[in-house]
């Protein structure tokens, strides 16, 4: 950086991987923020914008895009938005998925997906998530210590979708077991044998999904899938194919991001004493509660944008193909938008945190992740008066660049 500062970290150095920005990227951030907003890290074939304004004008300018077929070969994007299905199997389970699609297939897409995630379809699922919480802390009954994520936070967000999409019987341990390996898509860093359970993940997920097609086709009911196959027969046609692809880009897109950012509130609160203190006094701070979490801890620390042409931000000149790899988690701790940003203060005014991203791809799933989130923390701290984590069981972060959370959550439950 300049003079006297730390050299200028890169590559693996920028991931979960390297294990001082995994217990807190915010110090490099910080600095990275203050001498070079717009780092080029040559490494990964990427420019780290870590400003919030740079950040936010990325995600909202339409002359920048997601498609990872238009940045060159050896790119960051490039590495870690390739699954390898599509190439290696007959029956491929891989379409491009939202996240990735440009106009016009985002916007015909995401319109046919829209309805399912209106705040008042999801609100309908209130009572299914208030109930798969009651069953989880009624499991808990007796137990005095526990792995928050492995007990409560992890099985909540894939129950909910399982419960969206009506798959009532399937397996909730395989789906989260699959919705993991499916990460590692996420990983520049992964070897033959993660690249091999993704493989193997897409495609069981994909059996279970074209088989539910099948079965909606021949019977619709009052669900998601079945909501999709009638889309089907509307002008803008779903393909078998989209289905099964959004089926499985929900899942995952929808699953670990939301067990996280309860885990990371989670451990917040548990933190933060005082914090804890002022949700256990007054719960119906919850909402301002979960917004803090979602700013202070995100679960999508980075996301990526492609100009469709050269260009400027700020002092840096970028070329058409380039990645962008804007930080969220850096834009939420921007002193310019965020006063004392380090500090976890549910009292403060969030909004404008970009933990769900922003512009047209801004997070589908958001007012079921703020649902799930609100019900589980709520309930789980009613349930626990004496709740707090176990001195005798450090907590561990997951070894994976862009999510951030826990793989193991100790706590003291009484
Ligand atoms: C706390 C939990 C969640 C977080 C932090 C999160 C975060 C995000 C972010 C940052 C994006 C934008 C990425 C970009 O602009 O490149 C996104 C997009 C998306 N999210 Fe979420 N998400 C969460 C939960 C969910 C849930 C519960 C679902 C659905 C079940 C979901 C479905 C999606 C989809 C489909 C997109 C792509 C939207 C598009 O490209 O138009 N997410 N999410």
């Amino acid at each position: 950086m300049t003079d006297g500062a730390p050299r200028r970290p890169i590559g693996m150095a920028l991931t979960a991987h390297h294990e001082g920005f995994r217990d807190d990227p915010h110090p490099i951030y910080d600095a990275l923020r203050s001498h070079v907003p717009r780092h080029h890290d040559p490494d990964y074939g990427r420019i780290l914008l870590t400003r919030y304004d740079d950040v936010r004008r990325v995600l909202r300018d339409r002359n920048y895009g997601v498609d990872a077929r238009r940045t060159r070969e050896d790119s960051y994007m490039r590495r870690v938005a390739g699954t390898g299905v599509r190439e290696r199997s007959g029956d491929t389970a891989y379409e491009p998925p939202l996240v990735l699609l440009d106009d016009p297939g985002h916007r015909r897409i995401r319109k046919l997906m829209a309805k399912a995630f209106e705040p008042r379809a999801v609100e309908a699922m209130r009572p299914h998530i208030e109930a798969m919480a009651a069953e989880l802390l009624d499991a808990l009954d007796g137990v005095t210590r526990a792995n928050f994520i492995s007990t409560y936070a992890g099985p909540i967000p894939t129950r909910a979708i399982l419960e969206m999409m009506g798959l009532h019987d399937a397996c909730v341990d395989d789906f989260k077991r699959w919705s993991e390996a499916t990460l590692m898509g996420y990983d520049p860093h992964r070897g033959a044998d993660a690249q091999g359970r993704l493989r193997e993940a897409f495609l069981a997920m994909a059996r279970v999904f074209r088989e539910a097609v099948e079965e909606r086709r021949a019977a619709p009911r009052d669900d998601l899938i079945s909501a999709m196959v009638r889309a089907q027969e509307a002008e803008d046609r779903l393909t078998d194919l989209e289905i099964v692809s959004l089926c499985t880009q929900l899942m995952v897109a929808g699953n670990v991001t939301t067990s996280d950012l309860i885990g990371n509130g989670l451990h917040a609160l548990l933190t933060h004493p005082e914090q804890l203190a002022r949700l256990r006094e007054d719960p119906a701070c919850i909402d301002a509660a979960v917004e803090e979490m979602l700013r202070f801890d995100c679960p999508i620390t980075e996301t990526a944008r492609i100009p469709f042409a050269a260009d400027q931000i700020g002092d840096c000149p970028v070329q058409r193909g380039d990645t962008i790899t804007a930080s969220l988690a850096a834009a939420n701790h921007d002193p310019h938008v965020f006063a004392d940003p380090h500090c976890f203060d549910i009292d403060r005014d969030s909004s404008g945190h970009l933990g769900f991203g922003s512009g047209i791809h801004v997070c589908l799933g958001a007012s079921l992740a703020r649902l799930e989130c609100r019900i589980a923390l709520t309930a789980f701290l009613r349930r626990f008066p004496a709740l707090r984590l176990d001195p005798e069981r450090a907590p561990e972060r997951r070894r994976l660049p862009f999510f951030r959370g826990f793989t193991s959550l100790p706590v003291l439950l009484a």
